[in-house]
Formats: structure tokens, C-alpha cells, sequence
């Protein structure tokens, strides 16, 4: 490819002149935005080691009082993307909430999709348009655009769990705003839609109806996913061993903008992911190993810990312990980027 033109060739009274009219050539950009090949990526390769954050994340529960905070979250932010702009890759930010016991944050809705991750503490639950839903390690809790959610803690010691929202992606579409409600009064059972879909390949059909909300399922219990990477792992002896958290009603992904997912290592496993346009983000359930992208320096991680890693790139993980498996929970953007036809 040539080298084109530069701003400095061009006159300086000319180009005073197009900056007049709100105007900006091409040429002298063009290859930053659309270089050849190989997309520029802002999203590096992370480790945000959870021992290290732990304490700031506490400190903040003294620091900040929950009516002066609302939510109180440390955000995972790439420094590619500039730390202030929240972003843990184009359309993902990441943030570790904390609750102290007896704390309430008090309901809310936003535009932004959410996902919760539990990450330690148990008793609290999160109520989403009147379901209580329990909140317990691994688990993953919904709140789809525009549906009111608060959250209690009634047991001992601090709850932390990682939000995952697409909160990056709907503020540049400059579609991002919450209101906050009155508390919510129960209406349903807790965990009533994790009932509903407590069996794989079953799905409820009251007066012979199929439910057609955005999100049907609420909780996806950690310990059920955990199982079936365990038995899927005595009939997949090779290849990456993976799930996707999907709508149990459509297949589809939990949200258009970010997929989730779960990978199982096995012990002692090394393994490349196959390669793909999508930047993804790792969340450390169990177990400790190491990453390394585009064979560079591997990451040590270990249980509660997130990774990111940019899109394009070949990603290969370790099980540096040859006794037990490891578990990841993944999120990427590939919804997002089979939508537009560049996955
Ligand atoms: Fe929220």
C-alpha cells in the first residue's frame, strides 16, 4: 500500500478553511481507520488479579457510604481504551460491586443490558421486575434493558459480584439513561423463572403458551453449568470444551450485544482458542492457569480473577495444575459482530 498524503501537505490557509466549514479530509486518516488486514485494537491482553483488588474494593466500602455511591463498583477499565472512558472492550464495561451486609442498592432501570457474576458472599438476592433471584458463586444474573432491579444482602460478610453490561456500546449510540423507582414488592417466587427452565431442553408451556420476553430466564445457577461441563468432559476427550448461555426459549444469546459462555480446562490442559474477531473477557471461576496472546508473555491467573483479551489474536490458555479442572465464564461481543456480518 502507497503512502498517501499528509495534513502537513496541504496549505495551512486551506486547511484553516475546511475546519471553518466543519471539514476534514480523508486521505491524511484513512489508513488509521481502515488499516489493511488487521483491525487497530484498544483492548489489550489483562489480568485484574481479585487479591489485589480485593482490599481497595473493601476500603471503598468504608470510603463511600452506599447512599453516596448507589452502586458501588471498582470498573475493570482497558487502558487502551483511555481508564476513564470505562471500557473493558468496545461494547463491554466490567465493574466489581460491592454490598455490605444489611446494604440495599435501591431499584433502578437503565437501557444498558446487565449481567451479574457472583464472585464471593452469600445471603444476598437480587429482585428483577418482582422475582427474587438468589445470588450465589458463578451464578449469572439478568437484567435486560429496562427491567427494574434492586439488590439486598441479608447475610454476613461482603457480597461481590462482577456487573457486565453493554454500557459502552448503548452510550455511543447515545441511547444510555437509568431512573430510579420505589422498592419492589415481590410478586413473584423466588427464582420462579429458573424453575421454569430448571430442565434442559424442557421449556414451561402454561395453557399451551410459549413465553416470548427478552429474557425468560433470570438466573443461570453456576453449579448447573458446572455439572454439565463435567459430564460433557467424559464424552469430549480433545477440542475446547464450552458451553453458551442462551434464551432456553429461542437459542439465541442472552443479549444482542454481548454472548456468555462457560469453558471447562482440563487438568493440565494447554489450548488454543480458534481465532476470531471478537475482543472476550474471562472471569476465573475455579481453578489457576495461565494466558498468553499472540505468544507473548503468559498471564498467571487464579480463582476470582478477569482477564481480557483482544480480538484477531490467538489466545491460548493453560491448566497449570494437572489434577483438577479449571472453569472460565467468558463474555465477547460476537453477537454484536455476526449482526454486522464482520464475524
Ligand atoms: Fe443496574
Amino acid at each position: 500500500m502507497h503512502q498517501l498524503g499528509t495534513l502537513e501537505d496541504l496549505p495551512q490557509e486551506y486547511r484553516d478553511q475546511l475546519t471553518q466549514q466543519n471539514l476534514v479530509p480523508l486521505w491524511p486518516n484513512m489508513r488509521a481507520v481502515l488499516p489493511p488486514r488487521v483491525p487497530t485494537r484498544k483492548t489489550g491482553t489483562l489480568c485484574w488479579d481479585y487479591q489485589t483488588i480485593r482490599p481497595l474494593l473493601l476500603e471503598a466500602g468504608q470510603l463511600t457510604p452506599m447512599e453516596k455511591a448507589e452502586r458501588r463498583v471498582l470498573v475493570l477499565a482497558n487502558p487502551g481504551h483511555g481508564l476513564s472512558n470505562m471500557q473493558a472492550t468496545p461494547s463491554i464495561y466490567m465493574g466489581l460491586q460491592l454490598i455490605l451486609p444489611g446494604e440495599t442498592a435501591p431499584n433502578h432501570r437503565h437501557t444498558p443490558n446487565a449481567v451479574r457474576i457472583i464472585v464471593e458472599g452469600e445471603g444476598a438476592f437480587t429482585t428483577v421486575d418482582g422475582e427474587p433471584c438468589r445470588m450465589e458463586r458463578g451464578d449469572l444474573i439478568l437484567t435486560p434493558a429496562g427491567k427494574w432491579h434492586e439488590h439486598h444482602h441479608e447475610g454476613e460478610g461482603p457480597i461481590v459480584w462482577l456487573d457486565v453490561l453493554d454500557l459502552p456500546l448503548i452510550y455511543q449510540l447515545e441511547g444510555s439513561w437509568a431512573m430510579e423507582g420505589q422498592p419492589q414488592v415481590p410478586s413473584l417466587a423466588r427464582d420462579k423463572s429458573f424453575a421454569d427452565y430448571s430442565a434442559a431442553g424442557v421449556v414451561p408451556n402454561i395453557n399451551f403458551e410459549r413465553d416470548t420476553q427478552t429474557a425468560p430466564m433470570l438466573r443461570y445457577p453456576w453449579q448447573k453449568t458446572r455439572a454439565c461441563l463435567v459430564e460433557m468432559a467424559t464424552h469430549y476427550a480433545e477440542g475446547l470444551l464450552r458451553i453458551s448461555y442462551v434464551n432456553p426459549e429461542n437459542g439465541k444469546s442472552l443479549f444482542p450485544s454481548i454472548g456468555f459462555g462457560a469453558i471447562m480446562l482440563r487438568p493440565g490442559e494447554v489450548i488454543s482458542l480458534p481465532r476470531r474477531t471478537t475482543p472476550c473477557i474471562f472471569h476465573v471461576v475455579e481453578g489457576q492457569g495461565s494466558l498468553s496472546v499472540d505468544q507473548g508473555t503468559a498471564l498467571q491467573w487464579v480463582e476470582k480473577d478477569t482477564l481480557s483479551a483482544p480480538g484477531y489474536s490467538d489466545i491460548t490458555f493453560s491448566n497449570t495444575n494437572s489434577e483438577a479442572p479449571a472453569f472460565l465464564i467468558t463474555a465477547d461481543e460476537s453477537p454484536l459482530h455476526q449482526y454486522l456480518g464482520i464475524y
